[in-house]
């Protein structure tokens, strides 16, 4: 791991970036090079997006554009376009010696994109929506990024990797940059995607509803007082067991003595069960055939929520406390 003081200075010094997105984390990350001195253009589609590009001062090129005309390509467009763009846009742009880098490990970790064997392919993935990468950065201070090498042209692959994740932001104080690989990256995100907290936060209060509590106390308290998210700064801050000493001791008791055996074996299996899927790509194959199949599962699912009593509970809840929208 590299904290901030560790990231190699100057690595990047001469190479010009083109960043392929201007999104949620194509805007944050354009910017934040830019602002550290690099030469930075911007390669989109011709849509708002690069209105806002051009907006923000940036050169917008057509993406096949833009990729011949940097050392590092930074892809930053969703990942379910990826594929296509690679294909129509950018795998017959890329010359030698170019480096490309992605924020996210899925479609080289499921072998999607057809990439020239010459080029450096390196991991920058923040942990961190893109909002928070600008916002982080312009209040002078960083965040978490992952980095990874896929494939080493140049033999500087790593320490490009390193330096990109840190000028983006992650060399400022609060940040670090901790080796992985996008295998990894692949698996930790869609864990806690399969895994994680939604899930559990649905199930715990649909029990406490079927205990007899009130849907709006059982959301209340479950995750829609906000209480969560001071929880949630409260892990970052001081740990995820050491927190619990902001708790009442009961809480203590509950959490750390009682709470455990709920988490039982079956829990365990089944998680793993999930971290197989994914690692032997049933989760993805999955996931493409319902891409193909136009979403039709997932269309379906959200109309079920959007009719389940504690999703319309949780409407009424919200509306009458003045919340809701996006
Ligand atoms: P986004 O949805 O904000 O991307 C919008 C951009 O994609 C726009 O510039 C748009 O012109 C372009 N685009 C959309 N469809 C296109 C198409 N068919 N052809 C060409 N360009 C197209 O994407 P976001 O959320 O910034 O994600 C970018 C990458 O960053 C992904 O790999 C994602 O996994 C990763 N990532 C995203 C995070 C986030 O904060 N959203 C956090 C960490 C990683």
């Amino acid at each position: 791991m590299w904290l901030p003081r560790d990231v190699p200075d100057g690595v990047l010094t001469g190479m010009s970036i083109s960043v392929i997105g201007y999104g949620n984390q194509g805007r944050a990350q354009a910017l934040n090079l830019r602002d550290r001195g690099l030469p930075v253009q911007v390669g989109n589609i011709d849509d708002e997006y690069a209105a806002s590009a051009r907006a923000d001062g940036f050169r917008v090129l057509r993406i096949p554009e833009a990729v011949e005309a940097a050392d590092i390509v930074v892809v930053l467009i969703p990942d379910e376009v990826q594929p296509h763009v690679f294909r129509s846009s950018i795998s017959n742009a890329l010359r030698p010696g170019q480096v490309v880098s992605f924020a996210s490990g899925y479609n080289v970790t499921y072998g999607r994109v057809p990439i020239r064997e010459d080029v450096d392919v390196i991991l920058v993935a923040p942990r961190m929506i893109g909002r928070g990468v600008r916002e982080l950065f312009l209040s002078n201070r960083g965040f978490p990024m992952l980095v990874g090498v896929e494939q080493d042209a140049s033999g500087e692959a790593r320490a490009r990797a390193v330096s990109l994740a840190g000028v983006v932001g992650a060399d400022r104080e609060g940040g670090c940059v901790l080796e992985s690989s996008f295998k990894e990256e692949t698996l930790l995100d869609l864990f806690s995607e399969h895994a994680g907290l939604i899930q559990l936060l649905k199930t715990s209060c649909e029990v406490l509803i079927e205990a007899g509590c009130s849907p709006e106390a059982a959301i209340l308290e479950t995750y829609g007082s906000g209480e969560l998210g001071e929880i949630a700064h409260a892990i970052a801050d001081l740990g995820l067991v050491n927190q619990l000493r902001l708790h009442s001791t009961t809480s203590q008791f509950g959490q750390l003595v009682w709470g455990r055996r709920w988490i039982a074996t079956e829990t365990r299996d089944l998680m793993r069960r999930a971290v197989a899927s994914i690692q032997d790509g049933t989760f993805a194959r999955a996931w493409h055939a319902e891409e193909q199949a136009g979403l039709v599962q997932l269309h379906a699912a959200w109309r079920q929520q959007e009719m389940a009593p504690l999703f319309l509970a949780e409407a009424r809840l919200y509306e009458a406390l003045g919340r809701g929208g996006e």
